[in-house]
């Protein structure tokens, strides 16, 4: 009957996909309880990772209490499960910690998949767009001419531009949500971001996570739990007087995204799902975006003029490119196609240094399968975007800083660069990020050279310091007004 055949075709295709008795996955050995916690405590973690793809392949697990991980090495089983297989991946672990830090989960970053998660990053994902088809470059535009005057104001002083680098990127933000920008002076500023970092700070350390893995843990006293208790009671307070403000101007910038956010909650189709949408979702979108676009964009900025330091000659390209495509005039946001070798550098340093290295992990929210091996639900993947940008079998050379590979007849794959994710759980910013990328370090190449202080012995240290984001160790750097643009 139809009904037989039916069930021996599921059960043949069952036997075709890999389940619990496919293969075992590889991974290094681990103690009992602890499992391979140690694994998780290097230094620079995703280039620890990467050595352990060296010997255990593309795809390896590791134990940690009771909770499996499964390291991912390589665009193409990235791709698998953050893409191709988005459904079964777009789950976030959900933690003691992280609920506390993600206002109970109320994050887009943080959030786990369900409907109140997808019906809120639908919200913030349309205003985010609407706003930036309508103001965006500008407000870009505007903090790249800033940054210029502050780096003329250093009259070729060595300095380090790490601090300016975040005013900018945060002002980007602050404009875009709430229509307002900061003195690097202010203290309103000064506390935000001393707050969001400590947060992201003391939320990677492991006296954090412990508390995560074994529960017993969180009867006894803590002081850097406690202390992360503080910073985000303080964000909240920051924040929540920000939207009041907000709410309560008379003349208010509609183009802001809180604007967008307030009508949207009243909008039906919030509710079509049964999911109401409220003020704390609003509230914790604007820490997404703060959290999300403020010290990537900066620190890749950092790793940038580090990089070109090393290089000087790719400065002179970028340069000469401009002033022959350009006439002198400053680049839009639609000149980058014709801008192939400013465009290579911006990709070889998201490739070099992807600064959100192991991506968010990511959670099975059903069983499913990466690579053949079965990975039951509630499995913990991690994304090691830095050591996808360093297979060997999809990049030459791929230590070293070559933007030409990105030229064409250069042998590198756009395609297999995925430093903004994949999937479900995308990037939410990554229109903002490249189009911040593209315009500020146009701007800054075409009126700054930038070269090594005399004093100084030795160029930047290239290799980084990984936490969540993978930034490069303080350096200082002479900008030089080029004499072109002197006015
Ligand atoms: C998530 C990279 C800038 C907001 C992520 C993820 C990566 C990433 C790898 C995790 C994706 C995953 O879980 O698989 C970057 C890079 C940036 C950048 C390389 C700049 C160079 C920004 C900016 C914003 C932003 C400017 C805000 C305007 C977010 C948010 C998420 C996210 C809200 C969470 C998305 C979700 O969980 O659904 N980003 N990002 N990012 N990013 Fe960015």
């Amino acid at each position: 009957s139809k009904s037989t055949v039916k069930a021996g075709l599921l059960q043949d295709l069952h036997q075709l996909l890999p389940h619990s008795s496919s293969p075992s996955l590889p991974g290094p050995p681990g103690f009992y309880l602890i499992g391979n916690m140690m694994e998780l405590t290097h230094d620079h973690l995703p280039i620890h990772l990467n050595h352990l793809a060296q010997r255990y392949g593309n795809i390896y697990r590791l134990k940690c209490g009771n909770t499996t991980m499964v390291v991912l090495n390589s665009s193409e089983v990235i791709r698998e499960a953050l893409v191709k297989k988005w459904s079964d991946f777009a789950g976030r672990p959900v933690s003691y910690t992280g609920d506390i830090v993600s206002g109970g989960g109320h994050t887009i970053s943080l959030g786990d998949y369900n409907e109140e998660w997808r019906a809120h990053r639908r919200l913030v994902h349309s205003a985010l767009q609407r706003c930036c088809q309508q103001s965006l470059h500008s407000v870009i535009e505007r903090q790249a001419l800033h940054l210029r005057k502050v780096l003329m104001d250093y009259q070729g002083n060595a300095v380090d531009l790490s601090e300016d680098f975040t005013v900018a990127a945060s002002n980007v933000i602050t404009t875009l949500a709430f229509g307002k920008e900061y003195e690097k002076s202010s203290s309103e500023l000064q506390q935000l971001h001393s707050c969001l970092n400590e947060i992201v700070a003391l939320w990677g350390s492991s006296w954090i996570s412990a508390l995560d893995s074994f529960p017993l843990l969180r009867k006894l006293p803590n002081p850097v739990f406690s202390r992360l208790l503080k910073e985000v009671a303080k964000r909240d307070e920051i924040i929540k007087k920000h939207l009041n403000n907000y709410k309560s101007q008379d003349n208010r910038n509609e183009d802001a995204i809180t604007g967008s956010l307030l009508q949207g909650l009243d909008k039906q189709h919030n509710t079509a799902h049964g999911v109401l949408l409220t003020d704390i979702h609003v509230h914790m979108a604007t820490v997404d975006l703060l959290i999300g676009g403020t010290e990537t964009t900066a620190a890749w900025l950092n790793w940038t003029v580090a990089f070109l330091l090393h290089k000087p000659e790719v400065q002179t390209k970028v340069y000469k490119e401009m002033c022959t495509v350009l006439e002198g005039r400053y680049p839009k946001y639609s000149d980058r196609h014709r801008l192939p070798i400013l465009s290579a550098l911006i990709n070889e340093v998201l490739r070099l240094r992807p600064v959100a290295p192991l991506a968010v992990p990511h959670r099975a929210i059903r069983d499913s399968s990466i690579a053949g091996y079965f990975i039951p639900k509630n499995t913990v993947i991690i994304p090691n975007l830095f050591g996808a940008h360093h297979d060997p079998a999809v990049w030459s050379d791929p230590y070293n800083f070559k933007p030409e590979r990105f030229l064409a007849g250069g042998g590198g794959s756009t395609r297999a660069l995925i430093p903004f994710g994949g999937g479900a759980r995308l990037c939410l910013g990554e229109s903002v990020a490249k189009m911040e990328l593209f315009l500020f370090t146009a701007y800054l190449l075409r009126d700054f050279h930038f070269i090594p202080p005399e004093s100084e012995a030795s160029l930047p240290d290239l290799r980084g310091v990984a936490s969540v984001v993978l930034k490069v160790k303080p350096y200082t750097v002479v900008a030089c007004l080029r004499p072109e643009y002197n006015p």
